[in-house]
């Protein structure tokens, strides 16, 4: 399963990409406009940082003016993947989208069915917003594996994009279930290669080495 930043901080995206362990950022409206940023300046300085698709979602409801938007996101980075809201006129962009070898993320998906639709549309990505199906209490881990289990049945290339990721249990839980990649807020992501025992460890490691006093032996 790949590793997505659900981000547009530009400060959270580079700490995190310094480390090489992630292979690519999604942003929303939301994310963007809580930076404070112009969507486009934030966006040109994210598609520099990251080497892996960059997720840029389109404002627009209408299927032409999506189009619109789309082409000029595109124009910023040849990593930037059009995000498209789950709406008719949004399968429609994607379609066309697809046809012109440009990657969309289908994103707001919340049924199995509607993930085919997108599949059927050409998406690359399809994003199931699980901390959100919770919120209404639904499954939203039983979403990733049914869709896991359509696209794997019918062989369909999109790649199930697990979103609204709201604990370390929703990464290892969507990960068993199939997804191709994860979203993950930093503040989850900073959370993920942290164990009390695990620095336990090394301290008590480190402390053994010294009263060994080992050091004189394995650098003289
Ligand atoms: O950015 C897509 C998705 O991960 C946002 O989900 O529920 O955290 O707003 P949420």
């Amino acid at each position: 399963m790949k590793i997505f930043i659900d981000s547009a901080d530009i400060e959270e995206i580079r700490t995190v990409f310094e480390n090489g362990i992630c292979d690519g950022v999604t942003t929303n409206p939301t994310l963007v406009a809580r930076t404070g940023q112009d969507f486009k300046s934030a966006l040109t300085q994210i598609v520099n940082i990251v080497p892996g698709p960059v997720s840029a979602e389109v404002i627009a409801t209408d299927y032409k003016e999506m189009l619109k938007e789309a082409e000029e996101l595109i124009k910023i980075g040849n990593n930037v993947v059009i995000k498209i809201p789950l709406t008719l006129d949004g399968l429609r962009a994607c379609k066309i989208l697809t046809g012109k070898g440009i990657k969309t993320n289908m994103t707001l998906c919340f049924t199995t069915l509607q993930a085919l639709l997108a599949a059927r549309a050409g998406a690359t990505y399809v994003s199931t917003f699980v901390g959100r199906l919770e919120d209404v209490g639904e499954n939203g881990i039983k979403l990733v594996s049914d869709i896991k289990t359509l696209f794997s049945m019918h062989k369909i290339d999109t790649k199930i994009l697990a979103a609204s990721i709201r604990s370390q249990e929703h990464v290892k839980e969507v990960a068993l279930a199939g997804a191709d990649a994860a979203t993950i807020p930093f503040k989850i992501f900073d959370q993920l290669y942290r164990h009390p025992l695990t620095d336990k460890g090394i301290a008590q490691f480190l402390d053994d080495w010294k009263k060994a006093d080992q050091n004189k032996i394995l650098f003289s």
